[in-house]
């Protein structure tokens, strides 16, 4: 094959090396998400319903669309398409026994009686993870109503913000859910909605969800946050845009609280004075 030809080779119909670049690109400068130069497959097979949907026919042609969009929705869209959003109720379950049982009891000795606990979390796809704080805290609750806690959630995707809102799952299996919290705050689907489930209202209304993108230079979060989740998604980004997005969560960090990783992750070196204290939970000395 000449040197030409494999320039502009098409490992995948329609989408050339060139375009592929330019995608990541757009999707990197974006969100922060890097795609590895040989995921020509995954894009083109993430993209296609898209680019068909809007008359585009190649793939290169829709990156050419999405840089003429003024809007800013394509691309929005874009990132939707190339973002790994999955999630699960008590997903690293750890990290919520840790919290409840070791990290909010020194948190509140520290408090003012009837102060809430603030817990932020920030990519938080399409709500379980905010949801099972949400399933706790209301626990918790039950057994001392003077344990306030005052939840919110993130994401930069549009889509999985309305997915949360909604609150609607298939149902969770016993063996993640226990039968007491499903029967306490889920309301079972029946008939087309058998096999689904419905958060109960007042779980719903616990967590206030709004749309933030952690590239952003500044986040809407008013108060200072206690703990912040933030897992499973820096993961996808390179050390650098770790390394800013590491410190600006850390600007949200109320003095003497947690920032709370993917099991996966780590922070080792992103942030000065930053100590482990158990797997993916991080405290600023
Ligand atoms: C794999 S999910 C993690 C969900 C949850 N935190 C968990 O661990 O189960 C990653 C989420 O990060 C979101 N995301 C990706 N880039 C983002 C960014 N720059 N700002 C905010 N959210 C982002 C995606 O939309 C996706 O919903």
């Amino acid at each position: 094959m000449s040197a030409a030809v494999q320039q502009n080779s098409l490992p995948f119909a329609g989408l050339s090396n060139r375009g592929m670049r330019r995608l990541s690109e757009l999707v990197r400068e974006y969100s922060g998400i890097c795609i590895g130069d040989d995921k020509h497959q995954l894009v083109a097979n993430r993209l296609r319903r898209r680019v068909k949907e809007l008359g585009i026919d190649s793939f290169d042609a829709y990156g050419d669309y999405v840089r003429s969009d003024a809007s800013g929705r394509e691309l929005e869209m874009l990132v939707d398409l190339m973002s790994t959003n999955h999630t699960a109720f008590f997903r690293e379950r750890e990290h919520f026994t840790v919290l409840f049982n070791q990290l909010a009891p020194k948190l509140r000795a520290s408090l003012p009686a009837g102060v809430p606990l603030r817990v932020w979390s920030a990519a938080a796809s399409s709500g379980e993870e905010p949801y099972t704080l949400a399933l706790l805290a209301a626990e918790e609750q039950r057994r001392d109503s003077t344990l306030r806690w005052q939840l919110q959630a993130s994401d930069i995707s549009r889509r999985m913000l309305e997915v949360a809102n909604r609150g609607i799952y298939a149902l969770p299996s016993e063996a993640v859910v226990s039968t007491e919290l499903l029967r306490r705050y889920f309301e079972r689907g029946v008939g087309p909605q058998d096999g689904r489930c419905r958060l109960r209202r007042e779980v719903r209304d616990s967590v206030r969800f709004q749309r933030i993108n952690l590239l952003d230079a500044r986040y809407p979060i008013l108060d200072r946050q206690h703990v912040i989740f933030c897992r499973n998604v820096m993961i996808y980004f390179d050390v650098p845009t770790r390394r800013v997005v590491v410190e600006r969560l850390l600007s949200h960090l109320a003095p003497g609280g947690f920032l709370i990783v993917g099991y996966s992750e780590s922070l080792g070196g992103l942030a000065p004075g930053l100590v482990s204290v158990s797997h993916g939970v991080y405290t600023r000395l």
